[in-house]
């Protein structure tokens, strides 16, 4: 829980009320406290118009992707959003404040009513072809495109109120329109408008644009009004769900990692960017998929990290290049990413539809238990992610991010297998069956990503560790009461500026938030000497959510991790069922041994996991639970 001024709480009264109920963020709550509004089960997938056209877009060019889709047999794949970005508003008409679409881009919007263009014809269009309808705004009183196109072409027109397209002052008026007018079942929204029309922005200064003071900055997290941005951003979801009340929808969060939404959006909407813009190139697919994998505490079915849409099809992604295009499906299927299509699909060669339309790959990301891979090796050039599938099997991917071929030792142990019995592997590209015991030997191309699903003996036989399901572990607290920026996100060679100025710098906050198999900062999990491999690494005060579904025993070895610098402070550590203490350990601190602590879950629905000290710097405070597990089914 993040703090909120005095001020700040006057100022917004639906975010004091939040506070006040968790007055005490460790208070066990017996119930999931994550986002369970909308229809994101599993992530969603689909077709998204701006890597293609950009503001340049229209009606021809967006439904002749849907046919694509439709006649590729992607669709019936679950490729089923068709969202339209940026570049369809001419204007905010007053004074009623309707938002008047442009009508020559998307002649259907006309058909009826040419003062009041509508995009019923259009959505109807889409659902009648077995499709769902996705739409673009801004949280701000301007959109991106706004703030950032070189030409005024694509852009609202008329006076500084009609180019107001944004949702800022029309939250419910524009979110009616999107949902029960309009019949749209997704939206985006994006968060320019907020952060780019400070007084020096050159569009304010132009007189193009009204200023509104910046509360977010994505280089700076001590600029940002956390508070503020969050409260719009619910108050957005809360007219969404009051316009879909079929729930039947999906709220896209898109502030790119910035103003901490790394750590909350998991709370607010579905699916949420954790990075800027992807382009078409290999040093900008690292750093967005950096900027996700090691979150995967904080996404689970209903809420997902979004490390931007899929740039296959050009640049470095093109056909020419399928390595590439091959290795981006792969890892954004094992991030457990939204599939959204960037292509102009009129366009894409069919080695290309093929990529999207890997039906294994698809199921890995489509996979009901919505566990986002977890790093198992990891290192500059080559990391080894896998993923406990539904089923009990696993998906490996082995990423060479390097320029030069990587020769790797996969282990049985680096899955959660045992090494005395066989691993089968099917590759999910070539459909090559292999098998080993204990480990094998793969040479990986630079570039590439070897994917399989994997079948072998689990480590823990009738159960899991809870770093093998982060789709069931809701990190409700994670302890991080100062956000700073994530240091190991990789930083392109050359980013939006070209080579000017300094470089990129760390900009996406998180850094020391709960980890998979990892302590905070990335160090092994290690209490007085003893590493764990397997565990949950966390900031002391936290409280993490545990979902149930028939596992009879919940058992840990929990102390204050040797990464700590706080060597005074003691921890407490309490398991929870549906509400209830079950067992607590006695005050630990540095350099004591892990205790055991276990109970039993038999008729629990929600465990939940809290870590308790009178410190306050909880950043000098990472404390373990070691070989967390759920077992007994
Ligand atoms: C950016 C966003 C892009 C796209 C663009 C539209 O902020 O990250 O995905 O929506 O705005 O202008």
């Amino acid at each position: 829980m993040r703090m909120i001024t005095a001020a700040a709480c006057a100022a917004m009264l639906s975010i004091c009320a939040v506070q006040a109920q968790s007055a005490d963020p460790l208070a066990p709550t017996g119930s999931w406290t994550a986002y369970a509004g909308g229809r994101a089960a599993t992530p969603p997938m689909g077709w998204n118009s701006w890597n293609a056209f950009a503001s340049a877009v229209d009606e021809e060019k967006v439904m002749a992707s849907a046919q694509r889709i439709v006649d590729s047999g992607l669709e019936r794949k679950g490729y089923r959003y068709i969202n339209l970005d940026d570049g369809w508003a001419a204007r905010r008409r007053l004074p009623d404040g309707s938002l008047i679409v442009r009508a020559d881009k998307f002649p259907s919007t006309a058909a009826r009513d040419r003062e009041t263009p509508s995009f019923k014809p259009y959505t109807d269009r889409l659902h009648a072809m077995g499709l769902k309808a996705g739409i673009y705004s801004d949280m701000g009183r301007n959109t991106c495109a706004q703030a950032w196109s070189a030409t005024d072409e694509d852009l609202p027109k008329g006076s500084v109120a009609e180019r107001e397209v944004g949702l800022y002052d029309h939250i419910e008026q524009d979110i009616a329109l999107y949902f029960r007018e309009w019949g749209f079942d997704y939206i985006k929204v994006d968060g320019c408008g907020l952060r780019d029309f400070g007084p020096n922005s050159p569009k304010v200064k132009a007189g193009q644009a009204r200023a509104l003071a910046p509360i977010m900055d994505l280089g700076a997290i001590s600029r940002t009004d956390v508070a503020s941005v969050q409260n719009l951003f619910r108050r957005v979801g809360a007219a969404i769900a009051r316009s879909r009340p079929d729930g039947d929808f999906v709220y896209s969060l898109c502030i790119w990692g910035a103003a901490d939404v790394r750590a909350w959006a998991k709370d607010v909407g579905n699916v949420s960017r954790t990075s800027d813009d992807i382009s078409p190139a290999w040093g900008r697919l690292l750093v967005n998929y950096d900027s996700a994998v090691h979150r995967a505490l904080y996404a689970h079915p209903g809420s997902w990290n979004d490390p931007d849409m899929l740039y296959i099809g050009a640049g470095d992604f093109d056909a020419d290049h399928l390595t590439e295009a091959r290795s981006h499906f792969a890892l954004w299927a094992m991030l457990n990413a939204p599939l959204l299509i960037g292509a102009d699909l009129r366009k894409t060669p069919d080695a290309l539809m093929d990529v999207f339309g890997n039906a294994d790959i698809i199921a890995l990301d489509q996979d009901s238990a919505g566990n986002q891979a977890t790093v198992a090796y990891d290192s500059s050039d080559l990391q080894i992610l896998v993923k406990t599938l539904s089923d009990g099997e696993k998906a490996v991917a082995i990423f060479n991010r390097g320029s030069g071929a990587y020769d790797v030792d996969l282990q049985a142990t680096q899955l959660k297998y045992k090494d005395d019995a066989p691993v089968e592997m099917t590759d999910l590209w070539t459909k090559k069956q292999i098998s080993f015991t204990k480990e094998m030997k793969l040479r990986v191309a630079s570039r590439e990503t070897m994917i399989f699903r994997a079948r072998g003996t689990r480590a823990l036989a009738d159960g899991f560790y809870l770093s093998e399901q982060p789709g069931r572990v809701n990190p409700a607290a994670d302890g991080v009461t100062r956000p700073i920026a994530d240091p190991t996100i990789f930083r392109t060679a050359a980013g939006w500026g070209g080579t000017r100025g300094a470089g990129d710098r760390p900009q996406y906050a998180g850094w020391g938030g709960a980890r998979a198999d990892s302590a905070p900062y990335g160090q092994t999990l290690q209490v007085a000497r003893q590493t764990y491999p397997s565990g949950i690494g966390i900031l002391a005060n936290s409280r993490l959510e545990v979902r149930n579904d028939g596992y009879r025993r919940f058992a840990a070895k929990v102390g204050v991790d040797d990464s700590a610098t706080d060597k005074i402070h003691a921890v407490t550590f309490t398991v929870y069922g549906d509400g209830r203490r079950l067992a607590e350990t006695g005050p630990l601190k540095w350099g004591m041994p892990a205790q055991p602590i276990g109970v039993d879950v038999a008729h629990i629905k929600l465990v939940e996991l809290v870590a308790r000290s009178a410190a306050t710097n909880n950043e000098a405070l990472p404390v373990t639970w070691g070989e967390a597990a759920l077992t007994g089914r």
